[in-house]
């Protein structure tokens, strides 16, 4: 499917430089840190420099200023390449920063932002405890004024580059009496004592994006750092996501899009029982079920792209075509990955190719940002008006 007409120049020129860079710097060093877990500092700072880590944050902000949709193309190129780039870059764009640009006072936006937007650190997003992931608003850990400070205690889990990131926008519970509505946004800083990062989580996949716990204890925080107002934290997090949930579509697309185009090479070269294996029935038909899913992933991305832009002028939500395009956009990931698998035999299953790491590398698009579940969730709510 031809969506060339949406593009105008300026994206054209974004999604060929991450193209570009992907393939140059991402690519060649994908396997070695999937195989070392190695945080790839060196690539992530270049991405910063090319200014794909605030891809539309405002310029003043250290951003580029770019729409939705030139954000979605250039995180699907850097995702074909490694998805672990792709996650750090899209939590830094949306869990991050979005957040604090729409919802920070100019201070924040100059503090927080700027650093990370131009990519000279990494900013991470913290919701989830071990007790509670999809139902967020059960959260245990607290944050009670005191003066101009907040006392943070608590454990969050799951934090995409925990370990690594230099600022966290964390949510607590101001007011446990109030449920979600008793839960504000904090931005806190590394080297905030009581706050340090905990056990790393040995994953299944997406290695080189380091996952970790972060410890608040007694951890004091300027009022300052308060993000919107005390009680609008759950919202806060929920709008956050719509955007998180584009991020983690791209990432997904751009996965099923390497295990696609694997695929095919590999079923135009690979000869059984006299022909093409591509030529069998039964493989040829994966193919077209993958391109097909694959094009109908991305007309949801581009979708949800545009009407995230429209928001800007005209307030709109756009949580139903988020959740849309990130429950399918990560099904077909996993769908595509499973087939690429297949069709290339043991080869597939062999550390040779990059085709196992996309295997493993896409299941958790089905689980972080939240589950399909938790997505099919909100549309049928959404499209219902049932709970
Ligand atoms: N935008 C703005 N406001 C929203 C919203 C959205 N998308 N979704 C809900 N709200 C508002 C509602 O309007 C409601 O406000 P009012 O009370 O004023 O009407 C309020 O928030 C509460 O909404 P609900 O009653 O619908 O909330 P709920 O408790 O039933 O939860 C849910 C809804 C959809 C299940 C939600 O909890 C959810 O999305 N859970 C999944 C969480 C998730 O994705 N976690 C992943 C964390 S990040 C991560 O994975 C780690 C990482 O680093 C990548």
């Amino acid at each position: 499917m031809s969506f060339s007409h949406l593009l105008t120049d300026e994206h054209k020129m974004i999604q060929q430089a991450a193209r570009d860079f992907a393939k140059k710097e991402i690519a060649p060093i994908a396997a070695e840190h999937d195989l070392s877990g190695e945080f790839p500092a060196e690539t992530i700072k270049k991405m910063g420099a090319m200014g794909l880590m605030g891809i539309e944050v405002p310029e003043e902000y250290g951003g580029a200023g770019m729409d939705t949709l030139a954000y979605a193309l250039a995180l699907i190129e850097i995702a074909k390449a490694d998805a672990a780039h792709a996650v750090m870059m899209s939590v830094n764009n949306s869990l991050y920063c979005h957040g604090i640009v729409t919802h920070g006072t100019e201070e924040q936006k100059q503090k927080f932002v700027t650093p990370s937007a131009s990519g000279e650190v990494l900013g991470a997003y913290s919701l989830t405890e071990t007790q509670s992931g999809s139902d967020s608003a059960t959260m245990r850990g607290k944050a009670v004024k005191d003066g101009d400070e907040y006392i943070l205690n608590g454990l969050k889990s799951w934090v995409t580059s925990g370990p690594v990131a230099s600022f966290v926008v964390v949510f607590m519970m101001t007011d446990p009496d109030k449920g979600a509505k008793g839960i504000s946004a904090f931005i806190v800083e590394k080297g905030t004592p009581g706050f340090t990062a905990g056990r790393k989580e040995h994953k299944l996949g997406i290695h080189a994006s380091p996952t970790s716990e972060l410890i608040f204890e007694n951890c004091r925080v300027p009022a300052a750092n308060l993000l919107g107002k005390e009680g609008e934290g759950f919202k806060i997090a929920m709008g956050v996501l719509d955007v998180g949930r584009i991020g983690i579509a791209c990432q997904a697309l751009g996965l099923a899009e390497a295990a696609y185009e694997a695929s095919v090479a590999y079923v135009g070269e690979r000869e059984a029982f006299g022909k093409k294996i591509g030529q069998f029935q039964g493989t040829g038909f994966k193919i077209a079920d993958m391109k097909t899913r694959i094009e109908a992933a991305r007309g949801l991305i581009y979708d949800v792209a545009m009407a995230k832009t429209r928001s800007k002028d005209t307030g709109e939500r756009y949580t139903l075509q988020a959740s849309m395009a990130k429950l399918f956009a990560s099904e077909t990931a996993m769908f595509c990955t499973h087939h690429a698998v297949q069709i290339h035999g043991g080869m597939g299953y062999s550390k040779e190719l990059p085709v196992e790491r996309y295997f493993r590398d896409a299941k958790i698009t089905e689980i972080y940002e939240g589950t399909s579940e938790i997505q099919r969730l909100v549309i049928s709510r959404l499209e219902t008006g049932l709970r």
